[in-house]
């Protein structure tokens, strides 16, 4: 794994740009891309950018189950507002969380993750080292599936809702061994919170109990963190 450590946030999203930057320049067509917080000085560089996307494909790790697109707190809407109104791609895949028939909003994901292989992967962490919405305790071999979130992730979410009542239970996420399959992974990672989780990504067991220990396997993973997020490494 290459470890780039950066001052902020800021620079962080500076490093990931180049990096998106160079292999779109080296013939990437599909970007794997992410929500949360922090993605998005990563879109800001791009969507300041003079890069034409229009050629290009996305396709986003997860969604909530039962938010429509156009609600407020929808990954959807996220992507929307970060990224596609500004830069639009030729085509923008999101998990359709309003599908209430998880086995075929499931299957139909896993479907456009076929057709379109991921050149590169943006991906963020979870406290609990969780990626997309891959909890604790997912297998490594997963396809898209509907997920349960866990307390710790249902807490750390609720900041983007008016009450934690509001956050969502369930997901759709792409799978780990999908993540696994992009050619390239970019992980960013920010702030004391994620010290814990990127500790156990890069220097722990690779286990189920740290879900992006996974990317130990990657031959080709980058991880972005500030000082902070770095400050458990051995
Ligand atoms: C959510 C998303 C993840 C993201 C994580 C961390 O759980 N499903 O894809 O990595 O939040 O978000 P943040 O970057 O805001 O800390």
């Amino acid at each position: 794994m290459n470890i780039i450590k950066v001052k902020d946030q800021q620079m962080g999203g500076k490093e990931a740009f180049n990096l998106v930057k160079a292999d779109i320049e080296n013939g990437a067509k599909v970007l794997g891309l992410a929500t949360g917080s922090s993605p998005i000085t990563l879109y800001n560089e791009m969507t300041s950018s003079d890069i034409d996307f229009s050629n290009m494909t996305s396709v986003n790790l997860d969604e909530y189950v039962g938010l429509e697109a156009d609600n407020e707190q929808s990954y959807h809407y996220f992507m929307n507002e970060h990224l596609f109104s500004k830069k639009p791609f030729k085509n923008s895949y999101v998990p359709d969380g309003s599908n209430p028939d998880a086995e075929a909003a499931t299957k139909a994901y896993d479907k456009i993750i076929e057709d379109n292989p991921i050149d590169l992967q943006i991906l963020g962490i979870g406290r609990n080292g969780h990626i997309g919405f891959n909890e604790p305790g997912s297998p490594f071999d997963g396809k898209t599936r509907k997920v349960g979130l866990t307390e710790s992730t249902i807490e750390a979410n609720t900041r983007f809702f008016d009450d934690e009542k509001d956050v969502p239970r369930f997901a759709y996420s792409m799978g780990i061994g999908s993540i696994m399959k992009a050619k390239k992974i970019v992980l960013l990672a920010y702030g004391e919170n994620k010290a814990d989780a990127i500790a156990a990504t890069v220097d722990g067991p690779v286990t189920e109990d740290c879900p992006a220990s996974a990317l130990q396997n990657h031959p080709d993973v980058t991880i972005i963190v500030d000082e902070a997020a770095a400050s458990k490494l051995k």
